[in-house]
């Protein structure tokens, strides 16, 4: 996979090449990155020209047209005559921001590196491993860039490690994980934006010159903007072109740029957002950059999207939840909020066991005095007023209804009103001086420190080892504010974002080690918390707290660039929808969930006997059909943010002997044309079974497509299970 040749170093995956070449001078330049090619030194494709105002490094002051400015490079300099993002960017011991990083070695292992402390892809022999060494001479700092190369997903890692070698104390001030560079222009940007109950949209808009980014300093990746974004050709389709994906593995403040210079020359930079990003380096100490990963697709959208659900289901999402089935559950929270006891859950559960539902999962409002979103945040004890007997008494009376028991919890953060803050008003974000930022009634524990998180550890676990808990959704409420903590020095508090992210992520697996069954859901009011670095320690992700169909069909759309069905957290809620006030039917909001991990989130003992007839047929297909529709490869085939009549996906099993197709009608005009849907990734030269009737050839399917029938209603639904003959 990886050819290291004189200072060239060829990745090749499955569907790509990727190449760089450290040149005479020591640049490591960037020489290629598209659809496999056979080999050979690539640097040829590097246009050289003198340009005004694009200087030229001290040892290339005789050749006029060799300048950083135009080069495309792995690593950027910064303040020596580049003038686009740079890679990296430190205050140096004199002040000065000026670094020039030349290679001095390489090293290849088989295998996957490993990064302390940080989310990243796993697996064995099918990686191998580049490290490169870059330096810069005057300062003694040191880079190392590493690489990952997995070559049947096509996919390519790289973090890199910066190391003060020299005898002075620097400041790192910004680094990117990611930075990849083209000669070229005619790139569409695609990025996926929104807000609180409207996750994920997406933006394509062809970029123009300067620099088009999105980010967040929100403390968590948000649910504005995702750490996920694409570079296509203009041209490009689900089914056609050249695509770029680029995914970084983090969930807290995030930077995606991507820059058209001077000669339309194009740069993407990914990595953690320079806003108020400080770490000192003391001699001898070095900071890892998250990583970032990277999928080439020659062949449009689709099949980018296909590579990372499949490169994350089997390499980044943990055991035992990759291979193991996940529950289908109930969830009180829209049923009741804080509003409930024991009776009023076991309502829910004795409605919902008979239904085929398997966990039950108490979500807010169990604990301290929670009866509002106002107070008991930081208190981790049972309301005994609400639940008699705590724990101990309630999750064996759901057990005995067949199913497992679950909470919800929000460790990061603590209300005023509670013990914990009375007696810690310390240990939350905030400057001396200078009262907080509230949001929902809410502040935010400073989990950079230690103490703190072990103490939150300590009551979580004691609630944790009351009962036999399988399953805890972790929830965060609130952006970050008031960023300052009370355990570090001025000079340091520019650490702070990250080692909050840190501390999450170190509680994340404290807790993954402690209860290695425990099937933990990650949720920030919804999906404002939804990126790969989370899935790494919680396999599924609520993924808004807009749980109404429709507006779900364009919230898990555009979730599905990037991130698999089996981290896309979807259940079925009551009508008219809370958060819309539509109505849709019951066989179309569980179609809708069946685009997730699927669950119920409504009061079932209120369901008629017909809801209760549609549930049970409901969870029994999910069931059956678990394996298609959580492990299989996903298909958009039609665009719920184009005026279209109807929005729809398909799962197709990775034998393509099997496929499930979900169609939503929208809301309906008359004199609609007649239509039929054109399906994907069938095997053409075999026939099918359309519900189980006629016999229907792939190639007819894909190419003629499944005709429509009418007349239709608006939000109705429909499913066809394809098997193969
Ligand atoms: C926000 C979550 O997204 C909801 O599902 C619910 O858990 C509430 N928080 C509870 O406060």
């Amino acid at each position: 996979m990886i050819l290291c040749d004189k200072g060239l170093f060829t990745l090749h995956t499955k569907h790509t090449t990727y190449q760089m070449k450290a040149d005479g001078l020591g640049v490591l330049l960037h020489t290629y990155y598209g659809p496999r090619l056979r080999g050979g030194d690539l640097s040829t494709l590097i246009q050289y020209a003198d340009r005004g105002f694009s200087p030229n490094p001290w040892d290339a002051r005789e050749n006029r047209s060799y300048s950083l400015d135009n080069l495309p490079q792995e690593c950027s300099s910064c303040g020596v005559g580049d003038y686009r993002l740079p890679s990296l960017e430190l205050e140096l011991s004199d002040g000065s921001h000026l670094t020039d990083f030349r290679y001095q070695g390489f090293r290849l292992e088989r295998g996957k590196y490993r990064l302390e402390g940080l989310p990243a892809f796993f697996g064995g022999e099918e990686w191998e491993t580049l490290r490169i060494t870059l330096k810069d001479q005057a300062a003694q700092l040191e880079v190392e860039l590493l690489y990952g190369v997995l070559e049947e997903r096509d996919l390519i890692t790289r973090a890199l490690r910066v190391i003060n070698r020299g005898d002075q104390p620097v400041t790192l001030c910004r680094a990117a994980s990611l930075c990849l560079d083209f000669q070229r222009d005619g790139l569409d940007f695609i990025t996926f934006d929104g807000a609180h109950i409207v996750e994920r949209c997406p933006h394509r808009s062809s970029l123009r010159s300067g620099i088009q980014s999105v980010g967040s300093t929100r403390g968590a990746s948000s649910h504005h903007h995702n750490p996920f974004v694409i570079l296509c050709d203009h041209e490009a389709t689900e089914d056609h072109g050249r695509c770029y994906g680029a995914m970084l593995l983090y969930s807290g403040n995030f930077e995606a740029a991507a820059e058209l210079a001077q000669f339309q020359n194009t740069r993407l930079t990914l990595g953690i957002h320079p806003h108020h990003f400080r770490f000192p380096l003391a001699p001898g100490q070095s900071f890892t950059t998250p990583e970032a990963a990277l999928i080439c697709s020659p062949t449009g959208l689709a099949q980018l999207s296909t590579q990372f659900h499949r490169a994350l289901r089997e390499h980044l999402i943990r055991d035992p939840y990759a291979g193991k089935r996940r529950p289908v559950l109930i969830n009180n929270w829209e049923a009741t909020e804080f509003h409930f006891d024991a009776d009023k859950l076991l309502d829910i559960a004795r409605a919902a066991a008979p239904l085929g539902m398997e966990l039950f999962v108490m979500d807010d409002g169990w604990f301290g005095n929670r009866n509002s979103d106002s107070s008991s945040l930081g208190d981790w004890t049972v309301n005994e007023e609400k639940l008699p007997g705590g724990l101990e008494a309630l999750t064996p009376r759901i057990q005995e209804l067949g199913m497992c028991f679950g909470i919800w919890i929000e460790p990061e953060m603590v209300n005023e009103d509670s013990q914990l803050y009375r007696a810690h008003p310390d240990w939350v974000l905030g400057a001396p001086g200078r009262p907080q930022t509230v949001s929902r009634g809410q502040l935010v524990l400073d989990f950079s420190r230690k103490d703190v998180r072990d103490h939150i550890y300590r009551d979580i676990q004691k609630v944790l080892d009351s009962a036999p808990i399988r399953y805890v959704k972790w929830d965060m409420n609130r952006s970050l504010s008031d960023v300052w903590s009370a355990a570090l020095p001025a000079e340091r508090q520019g650490e702070v974002y990250h080692r909050f992210v840190l501390g999450v992520y170190d509680f994340l697996e404290r807790l993954r080690q402690d209860y290695p069954d425990l099937l933990i859901e990650g949720c920030s009011g919804g999906g404002g918390r939804f990126d790969a670095g989370m899935l790494y320690y919680t396999p599924q992700i609520w993924c808004s707290d807009n749980t109404d169909a429709i507006d779900r069909l364009r919230i898990q759309f555009g979730t599905s660039f990037g991130y698999p069905l089996s981290a896309v957290g979807a259940h079925v809620s009551a009508a008219p929808n809370a958060q819309t006030g539509r109505t849709v039917s019951m066989e179309t909001r569980g179609v809708v969930a069946m685009g997730g991990t699927f669950g119920y989130e409504m009061d079932l003992s209120k369901a008629t006997p017909e809801e209760r007839e549609i549930i049970r047929r409901q969870t029994a297909f999910f069931k059956e059909h678990y394996d298609l529709i959580q492990r299989g490869d996903y298909y958009r085939l039609s665009d719920p943010f184009q005026e279209g009549p109807y929005t729809a996906w398909e799962q197709v099993s990775p034998d393509r002997r099997e496929a499930l197709v979900s169609l939503v009608t929208g809301s309906v005009h008359a004199g609609l044309p007649f239509l039929s849907l054109r399906l994907k990734g069938l095997d053409p030269n075999l026939d099918y079974r359309v519900n189980g009737e006629g016999r229907y050839p792939g190639d007819l399917l894909m190419e003629a497509g499944w005709p429509l029938p009418l007349p239709w209603n608006d939000y109705q639904s429909t499913q066809l299970y394809l098997s193969a003959i």
